[in-house]
């Protein structure tokens, strides 16, 4: 079974960025940690800070049910993109949407999602464990 899991912009930064918000952790130690749990699912990662190649890696693995699934962390774009919005709905594969922090216990500009609508279900505020926690739902 494989799964992308797609990172939007700054979240390369992880284990760096705003460590007492995105706390201390990388995107590798957490994909590592996955791969290790369930070694049965192939899991596929992408990362980017342009909105355009996140639509471009949406469409590729959007269609002829080669992943199981796709976890999405657009970040930023979650709350301005319609472009990823329509990208999402466009496609056949599910979409988790995804969020490290715990978007409605911050500012109210981060309370609005674009993306949620279009998304099979949305997990928020786990930490890096959201992640793992999306490709279980996924799983099921
Ligand atoms: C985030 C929350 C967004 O509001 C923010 O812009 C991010 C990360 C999260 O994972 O908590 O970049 O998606």
């Amino acid at each position: 079974m494989k799964m992308l899991i797609i990172n939007g912009p700054n979240l390369n930064l992880l284990g760096r960025r705003e460590p007492g918000i995105y706390g201390n952790n990388t995107m590798e130690s957490c994909l590592s940690a996955l791969r290790e749990r369930y070694p049965d699912v192939e899991v596929e990662y992408f990362q980017s800070n342009s909105e355009g190649d996140i639509i471009t890696r949406l469409h590729d693995a959007g269609f002829g049910g080669e992943y199981r699934g796709i976890v999405l962390n657009a970040g930023a774009y979650t709350h301005t993109s319609l472009a990823i919005a329509d990208a999402i709905a466009a496609i056949e594969t599910p979409v988790i949407e995804v969020h490290i922090s715990n978007v409605h216990a911050r500012e109210a500009v981060r309370h609005k999602s674009l993306i949620s609508p279009v998304c099979r279900g949305v997990i928020a505020g786990f930490g890096l464990a959201s992640y793992r926690l999306g490709v279980e739902a996924l799983m099921d």
